[in-house]
């Protein structure tokens, strides 16, 4: 996510992402969003487009649908395969990005998810349509294509917003968000208090900041259609206002 050779913490701490984004407890609820995603779509094969370590694939997995996680961070897949080898021969993480995914990956998935704002990693909007052209590409003809952008509407201009705290050990991750003007910031803290002085680390990853109209024009240029907007994974809540998250679905036609 990190650009122009900063320090990314996902890059520099892999292993302590399930700690940082609270994965054990996570768990629960992602189980109760994939069930909903698979009784709106009913897949046969997944691509879990920045799959991180490998909780979402694996869920689909569990539900014996073949699921392909997707990461350009080798940390993030190598973490993924060693969590979940041998869980199933149904699941298998690739190293790869979503502008330019794997010719083997192509029109192989009728659904891909690319959920908890994954989407903003590529940065730039000449990334974005090339990522979304992407995804049309590993898309079979009728296929769906998920996006999943958290806090969408929460963080104002000019505010920072804190996102979440978690501690594991002696060690305190702070997580909080900042928009100006096109670009949005997540800054990342990592306090250990386990060492003789504390320790602090600040990371701070820089995106562009792509509103629905952006995303959907977008998607459209990509050659997606039937697009919808809705509050979250459960798919029951259309998107308004006052919305905290946002989900996109978009179409890739038939023919
Ligand atoms: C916030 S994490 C989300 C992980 C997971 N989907 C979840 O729901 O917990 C974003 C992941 O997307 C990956 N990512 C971001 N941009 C990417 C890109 N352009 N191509 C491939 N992976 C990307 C990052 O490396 C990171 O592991």
């Amino acid at each position: 996510m990190s650009r122009g050779g900063k320090r990314s913490f996902f890059d520099t701490y892999p292993n302590e992402y399930d700690i940082l984004t609270n994965a054990p407890v996570r768990e629960a609820c992602h189980r109760k969003e994939i069930a909903a995603i698979i009784a709106k779509f009913k897949p046969t094969v997944v691509l879990d487009a920045g799959c991180a370590t490998g909780l979402t694939a694996r869920l689909f997995a569990e539900r014996s649908i073949p699921a392909v996680g997707l990461d350009r961070l080798k940390a993030m897949v190598d973490i993924a395969k060693h969590k979940h080898h041998p869980a199933s021969e149904l699941l298998s993480f690739r190293i790869g990005s979503f502008e330019r995914i794997p010719k083997t990956l192509h029109a192989k998935f009728d659904l891909i998810v690319c959920l908890a704002n994954s989407i903003s990693g590529v940065g730039t909007i000449g990334n974005l349509r090339k990522a979304l052209r992407g995804f049309m590409s590993a898309l079979r003809p009728g296929g769906n294509l998920v996006l999943q952008m958290l806090n969408y509407s929460a963080v104002a201009e000019d505010e920072v917003m804190p996102v979440k705290a978690t501690q594991s050990g002696s060690i305190i991750y702070e997580r909080f968000t900042e928009r100006r003007a096109k670009r949005l910031y997540l800054y990342i803290t990592r306090l250990d208090l386990g060492k003789k002085t504390p320790q602090l680390e600040v990371f701070r990853h820089e995106m562009d900041n792509f509103s629905s109209v952006e995303i959907e024009t977008s998607l459209r240029l990509a050659g997606f259609r039937n697009l919808k907007r809705y509050a979250d994974l459960h798919f029951r809540k259309r998107f308004t206002a006052n919305s905290h998250d946002l989900v996109l679905i978009a179409h890739k036609p038939a023919r």
